[in-house]
């Protein structure tokens, strides 16, 4: 996809602070109206790459595009952003802060005044609309900022950590605000450890970790990078398996006798080792193939001593 179709584009963007580098030659372009997602462990420099795609701080090298301009600075009314440091007025209450939020990113005041209480009573927030903010929990004050985010109906919906302080019910209700922008067309990126979430909601995601780009695309093909195990009962003994094809690695489950784990060559079918399981004849009681996990693939792609793709993506 060239940079103009894209909704944000980073091309071989970094950012050094003295001669620690950040973010280094990060590249990705985030498609209209999809959910992105932007993962990584502590300190990978997520939020380094949100505060530059807002402008907020300057990148040292590379360029970014943000709905065709330089940064969300460019086009500030057709952005929300829900910034990983919280922090409304405490004496203000949710409905003055939301209006108050929505007027600075251009909207009337009706229509900013009508848009917020649906939105304080469609998310639970209704009995608290006139509450000041320092009467709130500190979930429910999240959830104000993040109605006060979105309330401008912005094009683009940038949200770091957005899930975290939430407790599951208000995660799920948020997962289903996220699903309700991308029907309505919006874009929305949003950073988080919580890889759940990423793996439910996202149409492609990022990962980085310290500063460079560890994998970018889609979840399947996340999963294409993870070496598939098939877990096997059978009468079988470890050699017959692992004369089979696409099989790497036979391991005995040291407890359960007849029990194996098959690790497969990267890309190597399931069905077809089933097929050839039947056609040679061997006995199988148990067959699972389930597919790993986001978590699995994140660790084992940015876990310690876990090799760095370049910025292109490509492994080294
Ligand atoms: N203003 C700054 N001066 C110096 N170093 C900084 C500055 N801001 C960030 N860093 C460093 O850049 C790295 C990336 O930080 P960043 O906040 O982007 O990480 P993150 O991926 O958002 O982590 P977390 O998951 O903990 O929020 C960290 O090592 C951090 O210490
Ligand atoms: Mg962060």
């Amino acid at each position: 996809m060239s940079t103009g179709e894209s909704a944000i584009s980073f091309r071989e963007v970094g950012k050094s602070y003295g001669d620690f580098r950040a973010v280094e030659g990060l590249s990705f372009n985030v498609a209209p109206g999809s959910i992105y997602g932007f993962l990584g462990p502590n300190g990978a420099g997520k939020t380094t790459s949100l505060r530059m795609m807002l402008g907020m701080i300057a990148p040292s090298t590379g360029e970014i595009s943000v709905l065709g301009s330089p940064s969300a600075m460019g086009v500030r009314e057709r952005v929300g952003y829900l910034p990983e440091e919280r922090g409304l007025y405490r004496r203000m209450t949710p409905l003055e802060t939301i209006v108050y939020l929505a007027r600075l990113k251009g909207m009337d005041a009706a229509p900013a005044r009508k848009k917020a209480l649906e939105l304080l009573e469609r998310f639970g927030l209704a009995a608290f609309a006139k509450s000041r903010i320092e009467a709130l929990s500190k979930g429910m004050a999240q959830k104000v900022q993040i109605l006060a985010t979105i309330v401008h109906a912005p094009d683009l919906v940038i949200l770091d950590e957005p899930f975290s302080g939430l407790d599951p019910v208000n995660q799920q209700v948020l997962e289903e605000l996220v699903e309700d922008l991308r029907r309505e067309g919006r874009t929305v990126l949003f950073s988080t450890h919580v890889m759940q979430h990423a793996e439910r909601l996202c149409d492609r995601l990022l990962l980085i970790a310290r500063g460079k780009l560890a994998f970018e695309g889609t979840l399947d093909e996340a999963r294409d990078r993870m070496p598939q195990t098939i877990k096997l009962t059978t009468s079988a003994d470890a050699a017959d398996l692992a004369a089979l094809p696409g099989v790497v690695k036979v391991a005995a489950d040291p407890v359960h006798a007849g029990s194996y784990e098959l690790t497969m060559k990267n890309g190597a079918d399931g069905e077809n080792l089933l097929r050839s399981c039947f056609e040679r004849g061997l006995q199988l009681t148990g067959f699972d193939m389930s597919e790993p996990a986001l978590h699995d693939i994140f660790v084992a792609l940015v876990g310690e001593g876990a090799e760095v793709a370049d910025s292109r993506g490509t492994a080294p």
